[in-house]
């Protein structure tokens, strides 16, 4: 079809495509969607978007799976715009580089940048907070799976963002990334890799880490061997000695373990839940901003949970021990 045809029958997708989300989208099914609250992504108006990223259907409807993943993202991003726009503040003019850690289909990061370019172009209304919102992103996401990668390339050029946003097909140990990352995002990054994504933003003093972490096994198998050693003589016997809690105790451990060590290498940090367990159990963001070089309370309390919890040395401490070493020398 010949270019002016086929811009003309795009345009033509997009309008229908909006009249079916008008009419879907009914006061009812909206309240049912947003529990009343304003989440930077409507259903109508960003109809196009949500449709371009495989997140609604034909119909303009979604599925239950869509819904999940629209909540996550939309709670995801109004909690990590804030920092984003303080630090836009800062450096005025100054286009932020944001490394999508893990990206998969790269929904987030995807969302992330469109709502950016929204927000610049003055057309979040619906949003107060957002009025403010004016700075570039420019997005990396690194996944070591090739069809994520090529499918988020896809859509990222689909919804014009190719300027904004770039993908590779890497470990994330490997990526080619540039000098300067001012945030480090991972949304779900299986087992270590969550580590691996702290480790990273914490050599290049990333100025926001945002990471929801995904299944942990490394300290529950530490509490298992920790069980079995020391009979029923520690103070967490009973946990160590049922598997149901020793699971959920780990990965709640592990992440306090993860906030404590962000802390201790100058990072204001915080757990919080983003949303709702019923929508997805794994449902907590650390999320830190970066204040200084080092907190020496910071690696006392890091060094006490660790005491706690039967000494193990998991992975983001071994990711870091250089930056241990250099910044706490006595310790
Ligand atoms: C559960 S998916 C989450 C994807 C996406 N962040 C989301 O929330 O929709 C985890 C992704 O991390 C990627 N991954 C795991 N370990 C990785 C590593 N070391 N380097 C790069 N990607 C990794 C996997 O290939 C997978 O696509």
């Amino acid at each position: 079809m010949p270019g002016g045809l086929r811009m003309k029958s795009n345009a033509r997708d997009g309008e229908n495509l909006m009249a079916r989300a008008r009419a879907h989208w009914s006061a009812d099914r909206l309240q049912r969607l947003m529990a009343g609250k304003r989440l930077p992504l409507h259903p109508v108006t960003h109809a196009a978007f949500l449709h371009a990223t495989g997140l609604m259907r034909d119909d303009a409807s979604v599925t239950s799976g869509q819904v999940k993943k629209y909540l996550q993202i939309n709670h995801m991003i109004s909690l990590i715009a804030p920092p984003f726009r303080a630090l836009a503040k800062a450096m005025p003019g100054r286009a932020l580089t944001l490394l999508d850690a893990g990206c998969g289909n790269s929904y987030l990061s995807l969302a992330f940048a469109f709502l950016a370019r929204e927000a610049a172009a003055g057309r979040m209304p619906q949003i107060p907070d957002w009025k403010d919102t004016k700075f570039e992103l420019q997005v990396i996401g690194v996944d070591t799976n090739a069809d994520v990668i090529r499918q988020s390339a896809e859509r990222a050029a689909l919804l014009g963002l190719q300027d904004v946003m770039s993908f590779q097909k890497a470990e994330l140990s490997a990526a080619v990334l540039p000098e300067r990352l001012h945030a480090v995002m991972a949304l779900h990054a299986c087992d270590t890799a969550t580590d691996d994504a702290l480790a990273l933003g914490l050599h290049r003093q990333a100025d926001i880490l945002a990471v929801a972490p995904c299944c942990q096994a490394e300290l529950a198998q530490h509490f298992k061997s920790l069980g079995a050693k020391s009979g029923a003589d520690h103070a967490l016997d009973v946990i160590l000695h049922s598997p149901n809690l020793r699971r959920d105790t780990a990965a709640t451990f592990t992440d306090a373990l993860r906030l404590a060590l962000v802390r201790a290498l100058g990072y204001e940090a915080t757990a919080t839940e983003f949303i709702p367990s019923a929508h997805t159990p794994k449902n907590r963001l650390i999320l830190a901003e970066r204040r200084g070089r080092y907190n020496k309370a910071g690696l006392a309390s890091f060094l006490a949970l660790k005491e706690a919890s039967g000494s193990p040395v998991l992975a983001l401490e071994k990711a870091v021990s250089d930056l241990l070493a250099e910044r706490f020398p006595a310790a």
